[in-house]
């Protein structure tokens, strides 16, 4: 029974999250509205034009698309002067020693991100090489929830969906595996992620038999 995993990034490999949230809050406050950590929730793992819809209903904001163009463009800017301060150390407990584990077990482990910018990101903290395939925001014409990110990365692992494990800290992205039909790994609050098939705080509480026992068991 051979498996693969699929890594969202945000949030799981790396906590960018963080700085997501403080460029879109930036944002927020100029155009004069609140913008909290649990409206946050609803931007994660969503693709950046969709991020900034949802700030804008969030506000009742309405802009013409040359604005919307325009303040894309700034809360980029403004979120890569956080990613170009990265480096390894901004890698989450537990990511680390997980790829070494499946390294280990010889499972194959490819990135899904909604993320332009995940490239880079991975340079940032020297995980770029580590991947067997990168699937990010440049590859994809359907952002998370849709399922197309983990489908292309059920590809390039050449695994059935089935056959892949999916780990994600945002519930559109739990979604998307879901719809996948793959195994879902919810990183982050239970309550929040509670559509994904197994939930953790954070990587570091992964049972050492996860794959062994819990994840072969579950795809025989
Ligand atoms: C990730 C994050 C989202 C972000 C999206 C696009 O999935 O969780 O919050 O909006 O990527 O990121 P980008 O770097 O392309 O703006
Ligand atoms: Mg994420």
């Amino acid at each position: 029974n051979k498996v693969g995993v699929i890594f969202d990034l945000d949030g799981v490999i790396v906590d960018t999250a963080k700085y997501h949230f403080l460029a879109w809050k930036d944002l927020a406050d100029e155009l004069g509205f609140e913008f909290t950590e649990s409206h946050n929730e609803l931007l994660k793992g969503v693709s950046r034009v969709r991020s900034l819809e949802i700030l804008l209903d969030i506000g009742k904001v309405e802009l013409s698309e040359e604005k919307k163009q325009d303040y894309l463009v700034s809360k980029n800017e403004h979120y890569l002067e956080y990613i170009y301060k990265m480096g390894p150390e901004e890698i989450l407990p537990g990511a680390s020693q997980l790829l070494d584990a499946l390294d280990a077990l010889g499972i194959h482990y490819v990135l899904g991100s909604a993320s332009k910018n995940a490239p880079l990101i991975l340079k940032q903290v020297n995980l770029f090489n580590r991947f067997a395939g990168i699937v990010d925001g440049n590859s994809v014409s359907k952002a998370k929830p849709d399922p197309e990110v983990f489908l292309i990365g059920a590809q390039k692992l050449n695994l059935k969906p089935e056959q892949c494990v999916v780990f994600e800290d945002a519930i559109a992205g739990v979604e998307a595996a879901n719809r996948a039909h793959m195994i879902s790994v919810g990183i982050g609050d239970a309550k929040t992620l509670h559509e994904a098939d197994f939930n953790f705080n954070n990587l570091t509480e992964l049972p050492q038999d996860f794959f062994t026992k819990v994840i072969s068991e579950k795809i025989s």
